[in-house]
């Protein structure tokens, strides 16, 4: 862990204009600094960089972030990872300490993370010892060094070998961990026992479980960690870590289901794939997958179990769908995988996949009689749920025109069935929606709150007990979390505050007001000013609507009379007082 202060030190002294620079020549225009977006294809160029608030977006396609986030977005690096290189280059050493959690981890035993370190590298040196899984490694094509790459190990025989790696085998960790299976009456045992160990790494570079496959024949064949409180299944993606640089270049991310599968692959040149972890994708997975690559595809068997697989990615797909995105799937020939499947063809060669709405199209059909129009209104029936899962406009437009093809029905007549209300003229625009908070947006005031703050995170030191008060609404969650973090983090620059609340639910709205605030101005005391009237007009919010709460129940008591009298008083005062601009002067 990297104490927060010092990635906030850490921002305080590196460019993020040198940073980009060195990869993405900029020019400068105004203010700001521009070049064509390296995150997606454009001829004129809409990437921003400002200096001021050391961040970057861009309009074309939504993509922000700082010197650290352009790291890892760009070289595929891990967050510790950017951090160390930007630190090298400001002359920065990053310090060993141990945040409060970890330390607290570290008292009641090892933190999950360290402990699952300590396991790959034990049974990385195991491998070496192990002939057999060696020879078993060696035969299905894998060279040391896409081992090492992958970190692949070897758990051998034996039920408690982990004792010798870990003083304390009997305490917490290693069970919490999952590496260690603890019975009914208290006795323990490793979890892996002559296996090859597959370290599972989350985005940040950090091992958080394991899968092992038995050397040869044997039941089960793979055996995975269990979820634990770093490790959820729906979430992390085998081998995305490894191939973040090659997805970026390749322009292409193949999903495939296995982990020999994922190694397979990039040892034949392949090193774009990633597996999920016996489950079928989830929609975070494809959300995950979409945001760093603009095409995705789906490798599953072509038998009947590969089919079912590929239809649940379907519906797990839909509400992710975002135009000028792809995703499609490839059913391999019966008895392959994608291991086998890749030593036959190569690299570029043209692999046929489906269409996502072609396979969905075509799996509805097949349950229908087309000829009659029982069939037909079927069809009709079994699309809609799942066409109405799609917020991609031009996703859903096509699949409406083609489903009014094939049944016979005139546009008007699907969308009235459907009751899909007619889009406004305005041109979709190209932007990403930014993934990661609710869909309701937050209320204009909620947004002005956030733009200032964020612009000038240093004032969130300075609202008052009764202003910290008024944030007490769900509405205005986001910004009271904001509040919150900044309270003591010392953050004087937007892109302090986007790395301060790198972990919050909130992310993706504060780097999208960021991106909103790139082109203005932020002096300190205009930003203030804005800040008293917004709170202002909060409180005048506030008062009205329980003032109406209070009047709707014909003031019955005292109290209550005495109470609308108060706000009354305080209306009159705010009255006179200034209001703030919808879009402030930040
Ligand atoms: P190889 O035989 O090594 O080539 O395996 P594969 O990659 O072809 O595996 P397969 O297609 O059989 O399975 C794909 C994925 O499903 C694996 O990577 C595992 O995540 C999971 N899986 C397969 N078999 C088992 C099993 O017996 N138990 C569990 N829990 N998961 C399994
Ligand atoms: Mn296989």
């Amino acid at each position: 862990m990297i104490p927060q202060s010092f990635i906030q030190d850490l921002l305080g002294r590196v460019d993020i204009v040198d940073v980009v620079d060195r990869h993405v020549k900029l020019k400068r225009a105004g203010a700001n600094y521009v070049a064509c977006c390296p995150f997606h294809a454009e001829k004129t160029p809409s990437f921003t960089v400002s200096q001021a608030k050391q961040f970057y977006h861009c309009f074309g396609c939504g993509a922000h972030g700082t010197a650290i986030g352009f790291l890892i977005e760009y070289s595929g690096m891990g967050f510790v990872e950017a951090v160390k290189d930007l630190a090298q280059g400001a002359g920065m050493t990053v310090p060993e300490v141990r945040s409060e959690q970890t330390v607290r981890r570290a008292e009641q035993g090892e933190s999950l993370y360290e402990v699952l370190l300590r396991a790959t590298q034990y049974y990385r040196a195991q491998l070496k010892d192990a002939p057999r899984a060696i020879a078993y490694l060696k035969q299905r094509g894998l060279s040391g060094e896409i081992a090492k790459r992958f970190g692949v190990g070897y758990a051998p025989e034996g039920w408690q070998n982990l004792a010798a790696v870990f003083s304390d085998y009997e305490g917490k960790a290693l069970v919490e961990a999952g590496l260690v299976i603890q019975t009914d009456e208290g006795k323990r045992y490793d979890r892996f026992r002559n296996r090859i160990m597959f370290p599972i790494v989350n985005d940040r570079g950090n091992i958080v479980g394991f899968g092992g496959r038995v050397v040869g024949e044997g039941e089960p064949k793979y055996l995975n960690s269990p979820e634990t409180k770093i490790f959820e299944k729906g979430r992390e993606l085998y081998g995305l870590y490894q191939a973040r640089k090659a997805i970026r270049e390749e322009k292409k991310v193949l999903v495939v289901e296995g982990y020999m599968d994922v190694i397979g692959l990039a040892q034949n040149d392949m090193g774009f794939a990633v597996a999920t972890l016996g489950t079928s994708a989830t929609g975070n997975h494809i959300q995950k997958l979409l945001r760093i690559s603009d095409d995705v595809v789906f490798f599953f068997d072509g038998d009947e179990a590969g089919r079912r697989a590929a239809w649940r990615a379907l519906e797990n797909s839909l509400s992710q769908l975002m135009d000028g995105k792809q995703i499609s799937f490839l059913f391999l020939p019966e008895g392959e995988d994608p291991d086998t499947f890749v030593r036959k063809t190569k690299k570029g060669e043209v692999w046929t996949a489906t269409l996502f709405s072609d396979f969905l199209l075509g799996e509805l059909k097949a349950r229908v009689d087309l000829k009659t129009p029982e069939g037909r209104a079927k069809l009709l029936q079994d699309a809609k749920p799942l066409v109405k899962q799609i917020f991609s406009p031009f996703y859903s437009l096509m699949l409406r025109k083609e489903l009014a093809k094939l049944t016979n029905v005139t546009h008007e007549e699907l969308d009235r069935e459907y009751q899909i209300k007619p889009q406004p003229a305005s041109s979709p625009s190209l932007r990403v929606p930014a993934q990661g908070y609710p869909r309701t947006p937050p209320t204009p005031l909620a947004r002005t709150l956030l733009r200032i703050l964020v612009s000038n995170p240093a004032l969130a030191e300075k609202l008052s007990e009764g202003q910290r008060v008024l944030l007490n609404s769900p509405d205005l969650a986001p910004v009271a979390e904001l509040v919150s973090v900044l309270k003591d983090s010392g953050a004087t620059l937007p892109a302090m505050v986007i790395e301060a609340t790198r972990e919050s639910q909130y992310s993706a709205l504060y780097q999208d007001v960021a991106g909103e605030i790139l082109a203005t101005s932020g002096d300190e005391e205009s930003a203030q000013a804005d800040l008293a009237g917004a709170f202002n007009q909060l409180e005048l919010l506030q008062i009205r609507s329980e003032r109406e709460r209070l009047a709707a129940g014909d003031l019955r008591n005292e109290a209550e009379r005495s109470r609308v009298q108060e706000l009354d008083r305080r209306l009159a005062e705010l009255k006179g007082a200034p209001r703030a601009e919808t879009r402030p002067r930040v």
